[in-house]
């Protein structure tokens, strides 16, 4: 226990021995960020340096900020999404690890910006963003500590589309590391981890066989493909909608039934959208849902599903029939009544009603973030103010220290076949 007091705005700190035993719990599936953890703690590439992170605050996050930490960095917190803030891992963060830490389950817009106001109060040096929000607020309204960064990276999909349209419009100040296209993370923390997460979510909130039920999954992406191929094995007849040619032929040539929202809507029993776009379920869908359709979202922000549309028809007439399960009732021009099911406030549903990704998949995503972070540091002054990618080396050597850890062992091609692959000339 540190005796260090420091800044916080957190739920309860009586919390804190539950969190501590829950961040061992995931650290124990985290090999790789241990290794990390173990040669930062020898060697504090990031000493000296303040880091304001916006991610959400959970057991894998815990043990990232740990590793932060050990690398000689002073760590300030806050949550990248009102409802995924874990309470007692925010605790242990602050009694144990002193982490400043501003995350409270459930805040309401305003406190989710002071709290990363709270942050960008500590000047820091190096941001850790899921979603832009720390990124794009310090941009907007503190323009004269932007000379204070050296960089930052961005964690998700949705992030890295706002940062890309940063730097094309050239008001992206300071370099970032777009640790969710590293293969590393989108392959496992999208596409398994979202996967699983957004099942148990949908799941714990609901109780529902998904064997049978017709099943809705908007956007093929990284995470669509993980939700779709989760729903089948659980015995869901999973239809896609897409916008991309190429996605939806994808999703096709898996086996998936491939159809535009408009048709799927009379149809699905569940409905999940991942796409970072908004309103992709709205007014003309839900008019022709089915009684007791359910509504959940695993994209980053809550606008994919047209809250205010749905308000909008069901007039006064909602209800929380459960937790984390509101009912919209709306009358059709028949005078009938028709129940749907919003699950978590349409945010991301695996974070807010399940645990988010199991911590095996966000070992991969944070050995990412931690090695990025060691780059920017090291590479400090020589970065254009752009997006970089994540060096494909650096991805690589995530891939082969997982298969270490997981005991795999891979062949390696032969003198043989190297000099097989290497000239253009030879052919049939
Ligand atoms: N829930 C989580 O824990 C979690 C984890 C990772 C990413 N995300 C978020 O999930 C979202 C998707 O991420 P991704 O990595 O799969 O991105 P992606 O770009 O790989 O996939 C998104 C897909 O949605 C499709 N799409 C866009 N608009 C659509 C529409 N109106 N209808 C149907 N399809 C549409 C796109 O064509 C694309 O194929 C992002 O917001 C990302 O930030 C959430």
């Amino acid at each position: 226990m540190t005796s260090r007091p420091v800044d916080a705005d957190i739920a309860d700190l009586a919390l804190a021995r539950l969190g501590r035993e829950r961040i061992a719990w995931a650290g124990a599936e985290m090999p790789v960020l241990a290794s990390i953890r173990e040669r930062f703690e020898a060697e504090r590439p990031l000493d000296g340096l303040v880091v304001g992170v916006c991610l959400h605050v959970t057991t894998e996050t815990a043990n990232f900020l740990k590793t932060l930490k050990a690398g000689g960095a002073t760590v300030l917190a806050c949550a990248s999404n009102p409802l995924s803030t874990q309470d007692d891992v925010a605790a242990s963060l602050v009694a144990d690890e002193g982490i400043a830490t501003f995350a409270v389950k459930g805040e309401s817009h305003e406190r989710y910006y002071d709290h990363i106001d709270a942050v960008l109060d500590g000047h820091p040096q190096l941001t850790m963003d899921d979603g832009c929000d720390l990124v794009s607020r310090l941009h907007q309204s503190r323009p004269h500590q932007l000379e204070e960064l050296i960089g930052g990276t961005e964690d998700t999909r949705t992030g890295v589309i706002r940062l890309r349209a940063m730097e094309a419009a050239g008001v992206l100040r300071y370099p970032i590391v777009a640790v969710n296209d590293a293969e590393t993370k989108r392959l496992f923390d999208n596409r398994h981890g979202t996967g699983q997460s957004t099942i148990d979510g949908i799941v714990r909130a609901t109780n529902i066989l998904l064997a049978g039920k017709r099943f809705v999954v908007a956007g093929y992406g990284y995470c669509g493909k993980g939700v779709a191929a989760r729903a089948r094995g659980m015995g869901a007849l999973v239809t896609v909608t897409e916008i991309d040619s190429m996605r939806a032929l994808e999703a096709v040539t898996d086996g998936f039934e491939v159809a535009p929202m408009a048709a799927a809507a009379c149809k699905g029993e569940v409905f999940v959208t991942a796409t970072g776009n908004c309103q992709v379920i709205r007014a003309e869908h839900f008019a022709e849902m089915r009684d007791g359709a359910i509504l959940a979202n695993a994209g980053h922000f809550d606008v994919e599903v047209d809250l205010v549309a749905l308000g909008r028809m069901a007039g006064g007439r909602r209800r929380l029939v459960r937790p984390m399960v509101e009912e919209f009732t709306l009358e059709s021009s028949d005078g009938s009544t028709r129940s749907l099911l919003l699950l978590a406030e349409g945010r991301l549903v695996n974070l807010s009603v399940a645990e988010g990704h199991p911590a095996a998949v966000m070992d991969l995503s944070f050995a990412n973030q931690a090695l990025a972070a060691e780059w920017l540091a090291t590479a400090r002054g020589r970065l254009a103010n752009r997006v970089h990618d994540v060096p494909t080396e650096m991805d690589a050597r995530i891939a082969e220290l997982k298969l270490e850890t997981m005991g795999i062992v891979i062949d390696l091609p032969t003198s043989s076949q190297m000099a097989y692959l290497a000239p253009w000339t030879s052919g049939t």
